[in-house]
């Protein structure tokens, strides 16, 4: 364990690769498998690591609302500390169960009873599921920041045609199918494949996702990214979200029984 800012932090070196888990969100932190240069998973160097202020990169836990359905933007879970309750290690990497609970420090925000509980695999691949009950609705994503050589280069594949713009009429991106990027993109994608691809002309990311209704793309572009406290003026060029998400169908939660959905990582 160790400390960023103002944040505690598990550091893991395994001979498969390295990342980093902030208890703080549950928050993968950055993931570098030891085949790669840099991480596939990726953190900005303007981060905060403040208590209570959201970390900006890695894969952020939006949950119980995911975006601007409820304050603060992306669902308290990201910006409240987890406990952790299982951290094991064999040759294939190491796997991290956290959770939360309703507790003093939700209840601001929720005063209903909850639970949710994150596993993490860290090793060649990376998998991450979310598993949750309680007596209420929930949206969520898993909104994974991956790292790329050069965002001019990426082709993102198997998104399907049908989306949710999330931008101003004026400023729609035209492409649809392989998504390519030239300009600030923000979609909500309601019948993408299991399977998804990013390429960036060095290497290909495959994600594939297991009960999500929704996938999000996003980059913020020039502009947005010059306005943004906790991102660098360039990183932009320098990383892709596709989130995997049940934001268009929620979760329909019971607290007697878990809903779970999730996603796999490799390098192909
Ligand atoms: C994406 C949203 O998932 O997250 C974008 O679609 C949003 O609209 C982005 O700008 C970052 O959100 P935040 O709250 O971390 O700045």
């Amino acid at each position: 364990q160790s400390i960023y800012g103002e944040l505690p932090i598990l550091v893991i070196n395994h001979k498969t690769c390295c990342a980093a888990v902030a208890l703080q969100g549950a928050h993968l932190l950055f993931w570098q498998p030891s085949t790669e240069q840099t991480p596939v998973v990726w953190l900005s160097n303007k981060t905060n690591f403040k208590k209570a202020v959201a970390i900006r990169g890695g894969v952020p836990v939006c949950w119980p609302w995911f975006g601007q359905l409820g304050n603060p933007s992306h669902g308290f879970a990201r910006i409240v500390e987890w406990k952790l309750d299982s951290c094991e290690e064999d040759e294939n990497g190491v796997d991290l169960v956290l959770s939360l609970t309703n507790n003093q420090q939700t209840e601001s925000y929720c005063n209903k009873p909850f639970s949710v509980s994150l596993n993490l695999h860290l090793g060649k691949t990376c998998e991450v599921s979310l598993s949750c009950s309680a007596d209420f609705d929930v949206t969520s994503a898993l909104h994974t920041y991956f790292g790329v050589d050069n965002i001019d280069s990426v082709i993102v594949k198997g998104l399907g045609e049908v989306y949710q713009e999330r931008l101003a009429d004026e400023n729609k991106p035209a492409t649809v199918g392989e998504l390519t990027f030239n300009q600030e993109v923000d979609r909500i994608y309601t019948n993408a494949n299991n399977q998804i691809t990013v390429t960036d002309g060095t290497r290909t990311i495959q994600l594939t996702n297991t009960n999500v209704s929704d996938v999000v793309t996003w980059n913020p572009w020039i502009n947005k990214a010059k306005s943004m406290a906790d991102f660098g003026d360039d990183e932009y060029k320098s990383m892709v979200c596709v989130e995997a998400g049940c934001i268009t169908k929620p979760l329909k939660l019971s607290p007697n029984k878990k809903s779970t959905y999730g996603f796999k990582i490799e390098l192909i």
